[in-house]
């Protein structure tokens, strides 16, 4: 049967007090809307509508890559209103159509799943996707007739105080079937409380005309919507244990759950350990049997097996087998550092690729360098890579030894085998298997102390 999906996205999301579409707020690093559409189509459900009304061109542009449609709610007047904007959309298909909200990614793939289930082995012409709460606060309630079928849904704000003392509640999540949807849609009216069209009326609308109505319950965490900032940091609570609770079961040693903060889209290698005070962003690759020890911060970067990271910071690069880093080691975009490696505290690596072997222990800044497998860094390095005006390129050889406190002013070559004497300023090409020492010669001035009287 045909089964497709709206997502209602167009609401303003005032009390988020923000000048970014409610939408567009990313929960574990993803906006709320492509979550939800995310785990639609991980239903199987392929075509998919999102009404946009408040930030429209914001929230296109961030969902352009989903291969979805859009219907445009000009003017916000309730959700009925919303739906009627897609029409067009439903409009000549026969079969299924879920709904979902735009504000609501805590939904499951499971949940979607046994909810158009539900909705087609019982024949209903809506499912209503409820929740039973103890304290219903705003939302919608569902009112049972005395035999306990579906009669209608009423908004807090036209409660009774019997109704207002329903537990069981709607998520503003529903199936409905396509024709007689559309057809009450037409009938629906904004003699209410906010003045508006609401899709929940369709409920009253289908039940009057003697149609049968499914109620789905599910647990109140899975359709949790996000209308504040603190609303939002509950769902990231949420999902960050379900992200979190995943990599554990797939083998992933998490000492503190509640400290470590993975992007929905990491991936993570068996037997790695993870220290707290870890997050782990974007594109982020980490193989198996690495040791994350505490407080580092990796983005969209492929950590290779066996490599341990304490307290550091490694954005958009690479880090190969076995290799340290760490503590306070800096490793910025496009830098490739090779396998059994070193770069120790307070060193950064910017645009660069470090060689197999290399040690860069200490207090060490290497900037757009190529170097070689099996140098070693003294302490206070420095690629000299900016003249204040252009970047220019430094290339350091195999089983090269750069002694102490050396500038090495690019661009400059030193090739393979070399020695550089600790505290030289190189700025010309050093040779193959070469000493290069680049300072002044120490004189000693013999009483110079006590001649200039400052002896005590
Ligand atoms: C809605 C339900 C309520 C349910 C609650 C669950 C109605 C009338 N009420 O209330 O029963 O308990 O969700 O969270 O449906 N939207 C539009 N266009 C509009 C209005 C809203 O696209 O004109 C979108 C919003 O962007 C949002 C969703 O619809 O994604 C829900 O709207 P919202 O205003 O948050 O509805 P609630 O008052 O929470
Ligand atoms: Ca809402």
């Amino acid at each position: 049967m045909y089964k497709c999906a709206i997502v209602l996205a167009a609401g303003e999301g005032k009390r988020m007090n923000s000048n970014t579409p409610k939408m567009l707020h990313k929960v574990c690093g993803k906006e709320m809307i492509n979550h939800v559409i995310d785990t639609i189509r991980s239903a199987d459900i392929e075509t998919i509508d999102v009404v946009i009304g408040r930030g429209a061109e914001k929230v296109k542009k961030a969902t352009e890559d989903r291969k979805i449609s859009y219907s445009l709610q000009e003017e916000q007047l309730g959700t009925g209103h919303a739906v009627m904007c897609a029409k067009e959309f439903l409009a000549g298909h026969k079969g299924t159509v879920a709904i979902f909200v735009g504000d609501g990614p805590l939904i499951t793939e499971t949940t979607v799943r046994e909810l158009l289930d539900y909705h087609e082995k019982g024949k209903f012409k809506a499912t209503i996707l409820t929740s039973t709460m103890n304290d219903p606060g705003k939302y919608g309630r569902i009112i049972r007739s005395h035999i306990g079928e579906v009669e209608k849904i009423v908004e807090f704000k036209d409660c009774n105080p019997y109704e207002l003392a329903v537990k069981e509640i709607n998520s503003g999540m529903y199936c409905f079937n396509i024709e007689e949807l559309l057809s009450s849609l037409d009938k629906l009216n904004n003699n209410n409380a906010q003045r508006e069209y609401y899709l929940t009326d369709v409920i009253g609308i289908l039940k009057n005309q003697g149609f049968k109505v499914g109620a789905f319950d599910v647990p109140i965490e899975e359709i949790t919507a996000v209308n504040s900032k603190v609303e939002l940091a509950d769902a990231e609570l949420i999902m960050k244990a379900r992200i979190n609770r995943k990599h554990m079961e797939n083998g992933v040693t998490i000492m503190d759950p509640n400290n470590t903060y993975i992007d929905w889209s990491v991936i993570i290698g068996k037997d790695t350990i993870i220290y707290p005070g870890n997050i782990l962003q974007g594109t982020t690759i980490i193989k198996e049997n690495c040791v994350l020890y505490q407080n580092n911060r990796i983005v969209d970067s492929i950590i290779q097996n066996g490599v341990s990271v304490q307290s550091s910071v490694i954005i958009e690069s690479q880090v190969g087998e076995e290799t340290t880093v760490g503590p306070y080691a800096y490793i910025r975009p496009e830098s490739i550092i090779g396998k059994h490696a070193r770069i120790g505290d307070f060193v950064e690596i910017k645009k660069s690729t470090i060689g197999d072997n290399t040690k860069v222990s200490h207090l060490t800044y290497i900037g757009d360098a190529e170097v070689g497998s099996g140098c070693n860094f003294g302490c206070g390095t420095v690629v000299v890579n900016y003249d204040g005006k252009s970047k220019f390129k430094t290339i350091i050889g195999n089983n090269t030894f750069i002694g102490c406190n050396a500038n090495l002013v690019s661009p400059v070559k030193i090739n393979d085998n070399a020695y550089i004497a600790a505290g030289s300023t190189i700025t010309n090409e050093v040779p193959k298997n070469a000493l290069a020492i680049a300072r002044a010669r120490q004189v000693n001035i013999e009483n110079w102390v006590v001649r200039k009287g400052h002896s005590k």
